[in-house]
C-alpha cells in the first residue's frame, strides 16, 4: 500500500511511522518546513518514546519520506489521511475544523487517481460527510471515497497503542474503501485485534463517546478524593476496591490534580455542543468539565493551605509540568491553571520536567528551571509533584527535607505515602483523598 499521512504531529506522524513498519510506502506531508526539516535529517519533533529507533529504521528501508508539498505525497497514493489538529474553537468551544477542511480542500487540488480520504483527526459527527463534499466541491473530478478512522493512542504510550490496539474503528460507506482500509490494517487483523467496521457518523461518536467517558472516570474519583478527605477515607483504598470490580475496571481511576492534555478537555467541549446543536444536551459531560474545573482549583487551595493560607514570599518547587509522564506537551496541563495562581500569589517557583522545557518555557513564564528536584528543592517552601513521571517517584526524602527552609509536600500525584514523608523529616504532607 502507499499512503499519505498529512499532519506530522503527536497523531501523524505516529501513524505514519508504524503504518510503515507495517510495510507500506509512507509519506508524511506537514506544512511547518521546520518540522519536515528536521524529519529530513532524521530528528524526531516531539518526545515520544521509541518513535526515533522506528522511524530511522523505516526510512533506512526506504519505506517513509517526508516532504511539504502534499501533490508529491498523493502521487500514486491509495489512502490518504488527514491527522492535522482539532482545536478547540475560541469562543465557543466548539472543534475548529479550518485545519481538516483546509487539508480537504489541499488533498482535492492535488487528488488524480481514486484513493480514500481518511480522517483520523477526531472531528464532531457528520465531518466526514462535509470532507467529502468540501472535496467535490473544489475538485468536481476527484474519485475518491471518504473513510473515519479515528485514532485511540495515548501520548508516551503511541508506539505500543498503535501496533497493539484495543480496538481500531473503521467508518466507511463503499466495498472499495472498505478493502483498502482492511489491507492498510491486515498486519494488526492478522494477530487479532479487533477491527470494527461501522458508517461514517458511528465512527465519529465512537471517539467522543470513548473520551468523554474516560474524562468521566477520572472526574468521578476526583470528586470521590474530595469526599474522601471530608470522612476520613483513602481515595487509593477506595479506587483499588472499585477497580477490582470487572464491571469498572482499575484504570483512570487516580486521583489528581483533573484531567488535562490535548484531548479531553477539547472533546468534552466539542461533544458538549454537538449535543446542544441537536437538542440533545450532554449534561454528564457538561458536569465533568465544571467539577475539573473546580478540581484544579482545589489543588490551589491545597496549596495555599499548606503554607497557612498564602504562598506570598514563598518558594515553591514544582516537580513536572507535562500534562502526564512520557510526554513533552503541556495542552492543557493543570499546571498551567496551578503555576500562574501560585505565581500570582506571590510565589516564587522553581520548575523540573525531563521534557517540559522546550514547550513550558514559553506557557509558564516567571518560573525558574532545574535540571534536578534536589536543586529545586533547595531553600523552598514546598515540594509540589504534578506530574508522576518516573524519577519523582524514589526520591531520597530526607535529603530533600534536609534541602529544604520549610520542608512540606503537596503531593498531588499521591506518589508518596504521608508516614514515609513525615518520617523523612518533612513537617507537613498533603495528598490528594487521603
Ligand atoms: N495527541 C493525541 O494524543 C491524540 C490522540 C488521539 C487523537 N488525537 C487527534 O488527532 C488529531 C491531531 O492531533 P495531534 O496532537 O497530532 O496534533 P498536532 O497539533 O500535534 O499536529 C498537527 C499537525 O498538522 C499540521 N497541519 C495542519 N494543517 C495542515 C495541512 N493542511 N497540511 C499539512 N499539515 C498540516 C500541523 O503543522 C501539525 O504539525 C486531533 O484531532 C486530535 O484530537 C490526538
Amino acid at each position: 500500500m502507499r499512503i499519505a499521512m498529512i499532519g506530522t504531529g503527536y497523531v501523524g506522524l505516529v501513524s505514519g511511522v508504524c503504518f510503515s513498519d507495517f510495510g507500506h510506502d509512507v509519506i508524511c506531508v506537514d506544512r511547518s518546513e521546520e518540522k519536515i526539516a528536521k524529519l529530513e535529517r532524521g530528528e524526531v519533533p516531539i518526545y515520544e518514546p521509541g518513535l526515533d529507533a522506528i522511524l530511522a529504521r523505516n526510512v533506512e528501508a526506504g519505506r517513509l519520506q517526508f516532504t511539504t508539498d502534499i501533490a508529491t505525497a498523493l502521487e500514486g497514493a491509495e489512502a490518504v489521511f488527514i491527522a492535522v489538529g482539532t482545536p478547540s474553537r475560541r469562543g465557543d468551544g466548539h472543534a475548529d475544523l479550518s485545519y481538516v477542511m483546509g487539508a480537504a480542500e489541499d488533498i482535492a487540488r492535488s487528488l488524480k487517481d481514486y484513493a480514500v480520504v481518511v480522517t483520523k483527526s477526531t472531528v464532531p459527527v457528520g465531518t466526514n460527510r462535509k470532507v467529502g463534499e468540501v472535496i467535490r466541491a473544489t475538485n468536481p473530478e476527484a474519485n475518491f471515497d471518504v473513510a473515519s478512522n479515528p485514532e485511540f493512542m495515548r501520548e508516551g504510550a503511541a508506539i505500543e497503542d498503535f501496533m497493539k490496539p484495543d480496538r481500531v474503528v473503521i467508518g466507511v460507506e463503499s466495498e472499495r474503501a472498505r478493502e483498502i482500509m482492511g489491507d492498510i490494517y491486515r498486519p494488526l487483523y492478522l494477530r487479532d485485534f479487533p477491527i470494527v467496521y461501522t458508517g461514517l457518523e458511528t465512527a465519529e461518536m465512537i471517539k467522543y463517546a470513548s473520551n468523554a467517558f474516560l474524562a468521566t472516570k477520572i472526574t468521578f474519583i476526583n470528586e470521590i478524593a474530595a469526599l474522601c478527605e471530608r470522612v476520613g477515607a483513602n481515595v487509593k483504598d477506595v479506587a483499588k476496591g472499585m477497580g477490582l470490580d470487572g464491571r469498572i475496571g482499575n484504570k483512570f481511576l487516580h486521583a489528581g490534580p483533573g484531567y488535562g492534555g490535548s484531548c479531553f478537555p477539547k472533546d468534552t467541549s466539542a461533544l458538549t455542543r454537538i449535543g446542544q446543536e441537536h437538542g440533545c444536551p450532554m449534561r454528564i459531560t457538561e458536569t465533568v468539565i465544571t467539577v475539573n474545573e473546580a478540581v484544579k482549583r482545589r489543588m490551589i487551595d491545597k496549596v495555599l493551605d499548606l503554607c497557612g493560607g498564602s504562598v506570598n514570599g514563598a518558594t515553591v518547587a514544582v516537580l513536572g509540568v507535562t500534562f502526564k509522564p512520557e510526554t513533552d506537551d503541556m495542552r492543557e496541563s493543570p499546571s498551567l491553571t496551578i503555576v500562574p495562581a501560585l505565581i500570582g500569589g506571590g510565589a516564587r517557583v522553581r520548575v523540573v520536567d525531563p521534557q517540559g522545557r522546550r514547550e513550558g518555557e514559553r506557557l509558564l513564564p516567571g518560573v525558574s528551571w532545574e535540571s534536578d528536584p534536589y536543586e529545586a528543592a533547595r531553600d523552598a517552601d514546598v515540594l509540589l509533584t504534578l506530574t508522576a513521571w518516573n524519577e519523582f517517584r524514589a526520591l531520597d526524602l530526607r535529603r530533600l527535607s534536609e534541602a529544604m527552609a520549610t520542608p512540606r509536600m503537596a503531593d498531588l500525584r499521591n506518589i508518596y505515602e504521608r508516614e514515609d514523608v513525615l518520617e523523612a523529616g518533612f513537617i507537613a504532607y498533603e495528598g490528594v483523598g487521603r
